[in-house]
């Protein structure tokens, strides 16, 4: 059986080569072909070309595992009993077909009820956040941590939106953010926005759904990083489901929990 640590290696390749696919994509995306999957909500043939590579890489070295993409998740069966890879072959999607330079490639390995590792790639600027539990998080092989702020005013806070959710469901915890000091940022892209949480560049990421691919690996860099987050991967059903995510700096974590959940 191989270990974490070979999949862990396995993973740094392959979501190098997986980004530099999608970069190629990328670089003409005014000629790539878009369907919608709902309202702004839509898959480019990046998207399918890009999990097709990363599945069957994965699917050849470790036909033991489970395989969650986004592009394939209407197919995904939970078995517990077997580790699970969880993928987002481009996350920001939106950003990635208007051109705009904010999407990433996540991969991320859940086993045992938790996430052993997780990898967040942006090819536009070659940053690699990468986190295995128990050995910290790297950006490009340095370790990252969170931001020292104290007080919402002392960043910024990435808040996502999609049309899982109704407007006010979004819009309730932002005024109250706005309210108390905060400010907020939206790049289009949660998996990229968690991997900055995890490196200090924001002080915190809100958003009321979530899929599984777009947190499970910045649930891995942000808690290896040392920051804080709350239990999104309570059971296997969190897989197919997802949920609400809030992470954020420590030092202000409990502030955006009373402000954002209004708890
Ligand atoms: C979306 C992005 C967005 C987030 C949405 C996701 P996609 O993923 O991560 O920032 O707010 O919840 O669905 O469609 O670009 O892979
Ligand atoms: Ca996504
Ligand atoms: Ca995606």
């Amino acid at each position: 059986m191989p270990t974490i640590d070979t999949r862990f290696e396995f993973a740094s390749g392959l979501i190098r080569e997986a980004g530099t696919l999608a970069l190629g994509y990328f670089n003409r995306f005014e000629t790539l072909e878009v369907k919608s999957k709902g309202v702004q909500d839509m898959a480019s043939e990046a998207d399918i070309e890009t999990e097709k590579l990363i599945e069957k890489a994965i699917r050849s070295v470790f036909p033991m595992d489970a395989f969650l993409g986004e592009e394939s998740a209407d197919s995904f069966v939970p078995d517990p009993g077997k580790g699970t890879w969880v993928i987002d072959p481009i996350d920001g999607t939106q950003p990635f077909v208007n051109g705009i330079a904010s999407w990433c490639v996540a991969i991320a390995f859940v086993d045992k009820g938790r996430v052993q590792f997780g990898l967040v790639y942006d090819p536009c600027r070659d940053e690699l956040f990468a986190a295995q539990s128990g050995g910290g998080a790297t950006l490009n092989g340095r370790p990252i941590s969170p931001s020292q702020a104290t007080g919402l005013e002392d960043g910024l806070v990435s808040v996502g939106y999609s049309n899982r959710v109704t407007p006010p469901e979004t819009l309730e915890p932002l005024t109250r953010m706005l309210e108390n000091k905060g400010m907020y940022h939206r790049s289009g892209s949660g998996a990229l926005s968690l991997a900055y949480v995890a490196a200090g560049r924001l002080i915190g990421y809100f958003e009321p759904h979530m899929n599984s691919w777009d947190y499970v690996a910045g649930l891995a860099l942000i808690e290896e990083a040392g920051g804080r987050i709350n239990d999104c991967l309570p059971n296997e059903q969190a897989l197919v489901r997802g949920g609400l995510v809030l992470a954020g700096a420590p030092g202000i974590y409990d502030e955006l929990t009373s402000v954002l959940l209004d708890e």
